[in-house]
């Protein structure tokens, strides 16, 4: 049965004790007052949700009829370390971010490297609801009904090169309105192998729940690979770069043994400080099992095989 929190419990009550002083730990041993980064938020305006509809749109067969997690914990509980560390920040505070005019340049090895214009970018395919696992390495879990396109579409127009192996994604970063401590190497950065990011399940994501991102949630554009770790997933992303190497990673610059570049959710490897075997669904009290590639194994192990998961985690 589906316990949903209250309207009025903060999320850091429902967030597990223990992961919580994990992700603490891990701040502070970088050097980190968690206080002194939230305190320079504090009078900030709550974020104003966007009006604009999107939907309702086709549901893409390749959803989830797992019960959904609640909009409003979708969208106050959230990680976007640029606006603060605690999961209530972003909400808060990344309102401050002007999601238009925005562009997102997509570059590097391929044959038509353009800029795309954001409302552009939003008609380039048909876009639908996808509904989708999000599995966290800190061991929460929430069901969500994202609204994007197949990031292939938009990787074709550009043409790849025969060289382009990797694809790095840039999110925005404004020290202006943005977190000015390094907690991680500014600005966001994050990568996929090219068959990854063409695979079919990798969304571009512009809305949820039938409306355009809000912009904690990584507005106006960000990407959804539901079967790696959330923080695979960037956010507000200004530029796309296909690349012949491995690209480096904010989280695996921050902390090479605790985030690797694959980072496919998988139980059989635990992160060096908690275990992956189980996750709490948010809204939920038990723990349930985490399943590999976060329930998408059918469609993505055949990219890894004769990979050893162990080595490259
Ligand atoms: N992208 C940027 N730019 N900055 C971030 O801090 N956090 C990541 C990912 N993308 C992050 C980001 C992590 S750790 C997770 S779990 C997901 O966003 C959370 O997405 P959500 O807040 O929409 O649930």
């Amino acid at each position: 049965m589906l316990i949903l929190p209250s309207n009025d419990t903060a999320p850091s009550e429902i967030t597990p004790r223990d992961l919580f002083d994990n992700r603490r730990r891990f701040l502070q041993a970088a050097g980190l007052t968690l206080a002194a980064g939230a305190a320079a938020w504090i009078g900030a305006v709550p974020s104003a949700r966007a009006a604009t509809k999107l939907g309702p749109l086709a549901r893409s067969p390749l959803s989830t009829d797992e019960a959904q997690t609640p909009f409003k914990s979708v969208t106050t509980y959230n990680n976007y370390y640029e606006f603060g560390t605690e999961k209530e920040d972003p909400a808060e505070n990344a309102g401050k971010l002007q999601v238009r005019p925005w562009t997102v340049r997509v570059e590097g090895l391929v044959g038509k490297p353009r800029t795309f214009d954001i409302d552009d970018l939003i008609k380039l395919a048909p876009l639908e609801e996808r509904i989708y696992r999000l599995r966290c390495v800190e061991a929460w879990s929430m069901v969500i009904p994202w609204l994007g396109f197949p990031l292939s579409a938009l990787l074709k127009q550009v043409e790849p090169q025969g060289s382009a192996k990797y694809v790095q994604f840039v999110s925005h970063y404004d020290p202006k309105i943005m977190l000015r401590r390094p907690v991680l190497d500014w600005p966001y950065t994050e990568g996929l192998r090219l068959d990854e990011a063409m695979h079919p399940l990798t969304l571009l994501t512009l809305g949820l729940y039938g409306e355009v991102l809000p912009n904690q949630n990584g507005a106006p554009v960000r990407v959804i690979v539901p079967w790696k770790y959330g923080f695979k997933s960037a956010k507000s992303i200004v530029a796309i770069r296909l690349v012949e190497k491995e690209p480096p990673t904010a989280w695996n610059k921050a902390a090479p043994s605790e985030y690797g570049f694959y980072s496919n959710v998988n139980p059989q490897v635990d992160h060096p400080r908690w275990s992956q075997a189980s996750e709490r669904r948010i809204g939920e009290f038990r723990k349930r099992p985490t399943p590999m590639f976060n329930g998408y194994a059918e469609q993505v192990a055949s990219l890894y095989q004769g990979m050893d998961l162990r080595r490259n985690f």
